[in-house]
């Protein structure tokens, strides 16, 4: 195998991968919502399922049907442009296939190529990587600005993202912080700054245990559009305006939790 290394880029947008190492943390989850939300604040944004043997984000979107898909373009018979679907959000998103022959006549070394074509349309690309390390995982670890971790507070969370952190560093990209996933106040979990220092990388958010993120995506829409006042929608959303360099207004709808909210982000992020 050729080694891989990281794509230089001088224009376009800013890619962010979203990787963990251990699967099942909450990665197509945090795409589809972030990237929700950063359309939602009129920022030009298009996500991309990177997971082309278990794909799924599509399902989340109620965009199964895609006629064209990424695994076209990763087999060389299509251009990403025509595998990009706008939602009414105004999120672009390229969806994958789910068929097991789709997934072999897949190269995931065309998704660096294909990257170049996607213009200064977009300003945040956010990329849906698959768990593990194998090539299709490496990838699109490889083309990222940066990688965002998202790990759950458990140890086997944190052992699968460190190793996936050093692949980063490997293939030249580097973390650009840490989301904590279906976090609750419960003493036996990981507290922030554990999760911080064993990942010696920063947690940039905290999401809560929220039961309207699986209710959103079995109505096949994002949580922040569905139940945007709810503990995660409003966890999500504040991510979104920080990473766009945005203040965050809470949604008016939310005052009835924010004893919830204030009692959680003071128990993970403590003052
Ligand atoms: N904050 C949360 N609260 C409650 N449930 C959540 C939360 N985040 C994710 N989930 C649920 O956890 C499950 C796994 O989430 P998701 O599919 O986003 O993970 P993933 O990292 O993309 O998984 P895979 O590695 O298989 O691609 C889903 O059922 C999702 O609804
Ligand atoms: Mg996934």
């Amino acid at each position: 195998m050729e080694p891989i290394t990281s794509v230089t880029r001088t224009s376009g947008p800013r890619v962010l991968t979203i990787a963990s190492g251990k699967g099942g943390t909450g990665k197509t989850s945090t795409t589809v919502n972030l990237g929700t939300a950063l359309a939602l604040i009129g920022k030009k944004t298009m996500i991309l399922d990177a997971d082309i043997a278990m794909a799924n984000m599509a399902l989340h979107l109620g965009i199964e049907k895609s006629p064209t898909t990424l695994h076209d373009v990763l087999a060389g018979t299509a251009d990403i442009k025509d595998a990009v679907y706008e939602l009414e959000s105004g999120l672009k998103v390229v969806p994958c296939g789910v068929s097991l022959s789709g997934f072999e006549q897949s190269d995931p070394e065309r998704l660096g190529h294909a990257l170049e074509e996607l213009t200064q349309e977009i300003e945040f690309l956010l990329i849906d990587a698959p768990a593990g390390i194998s090539k299709d995982g490496v990838i699109p670890l490889a083309v990222s600005d940066e990688v965002l971790l998202v790990v759950n507070p458990e140890i086997s969370s944190l052992a699968d993202a460190l190793k996936t952190k050093m692949v980063t560093e490997m293939v030249g990209s580097h973390v650009g912080g840490v989301i904590l996933n279906r976090a609750s106040i419960d003493k036996t979990e990981l507290s922030k700054r554990e999760v911080g220092s064993i990942l010696a990388s920063e947690v940039i958010a905290a999401i809560p245990e929220d039961a309207e993120v699986r209710r959103s995506a079995a109505f096949k829409q994002p949580v922040v559009i569905r139940k945007k006042d709810s503990p995660a929608a409003v966890a999500l959303q504040k991510l979104a305006a920080d990473i766009a360099g945005e203040t965050f207004t809470e949604p008016e709808s939310c005052g009835k939790q924010e004893g919830f909210v204030g009692r959680f982000v003071r128990s993970i992020f403590g003052g």
